[in-house]
């Protein structure tokens, strides 16, 4: 073994914030998990029957390793969901900034239980870096209803109902404090992409990463950021495979005339560098 201090460290970091060094545990049924129908009503008369005896209503979780990998589901206890190979994209697009001088903080919109910010804090720590910060973007309150005026392809979407997707302020930074990583080098922008994105304090970014699930979230997210990119930094996506998500990153792309290669991380993150000719 001849990994760096640094290296295990990151290496610890990821296993434990996407829960890969346990075997995934039962998944706890909530009726607030369900967004509706006849399933929820039956979760809900299940759950408060068992309740009674001080039993949870719990199914096995048949994950594969392999899905958990490429952040195939929707965890129960880890930080992040968005799984080992796009942890280890963002550390490497981490490093690469860092190694090359590229300049500017660091920004996640759509961070849900923090894991992904908490890994960018992670690596400026390993480094010893204090000259940037991690930008934590979310509601806070999951998913907003989607704005069908504007963003006609988000017609129907049901994000908004999950409340597994709420995660709170507290709970993020509790997350944070748990590995040691919250101080004023992380800074929370609590609200609405919409509202927040546009005036928050950044005048430069070096990695941009969207996770924001559907075409308003990742298209106000680029709308607002993407000038902000600094020329050799990074722009990860988590939703590629998603309709709405792709078309948001396609029509801006397309828009602003970025024709940076686009490269895969697994079956739905995609990332590019932004280029010294081209994209705004
Ligand atoms: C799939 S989760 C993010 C997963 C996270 N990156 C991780 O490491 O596991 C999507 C998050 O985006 C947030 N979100 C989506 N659209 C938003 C919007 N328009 N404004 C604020 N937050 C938004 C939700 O609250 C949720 O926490």
């Amino acid at each position: 073994m001849n990994k760096t201090p640094e290296q295990l460290y990151l290496d610890l970091i990821k296993k434990t914030l996407s829960f890969a060094l346990w075997p995934e545990p039962p998944t706890l049924l909530n009726p607030n998990h369900v967004p509706s129908g006849l399933k929820r009503f039956g979760v809900s008369v299940a759950s408060k029957v068992l309740g009674r005896a001080g039993l949870l209503l719990a199914r096995n979780s048949d994950f594969q390793e392999s899905q958990r990998i490429e952040g195939r589901v929707w965890p129960e206890y880890a930080h992040t969901m968005i799984g080992l190979k796009r942890l280890d994209n963002l550390q490497y697009c981490i490093e690469t900034v860092l190694t090359e001088g590229i300049r500017g903080d660091l920004i996640e919109t759509g961070a849900w239980r923090g894991g992904a910010c908490i890994l960018m804090r992670a690596v400026l720590a390993a480094y010893g870096i204090v000259d940037r910060r991690v930008f934590v973007a979310d509601s806070f309150k999951g998913l907003p209803p989607p704005d069908e005026n504007r963003y006609p392809v988000d017609k129907g979407d049901e994000h908004y109902k999950y409340v597994y997707l709420a995660v709170s302020r507290a709970e993020v930074e509790n997350n944070f404090r748990k590995y040691g990583l919250l101080d004023d080098h992380v800074v929370f922008l609590e609200g609405w992409f919409k509202d927040t994105l546009a005036t928050a304090p950044i005048e430069r970014l070096s990695i941009l990463r969207l996770d924001g699930d559907i075409y308003g979230s990742t298209m106000e997210s680029l709308e607002s950021l993407y000038p902000k990119l600094s020329k050799g930094g990074f722009c990860i996506v988590d939703d590629y495979a998603f309709r709405g998500c792709r078309m948001a990153v396609d029509d801006y792309r397309k828009r602003s005339h970025i024709d940076s290669e686009i490269k895969a991380i697994d079956w739905t993150g995609i990332y590019w560098r932004k280029e010294e000719n081209r994209g705004r």
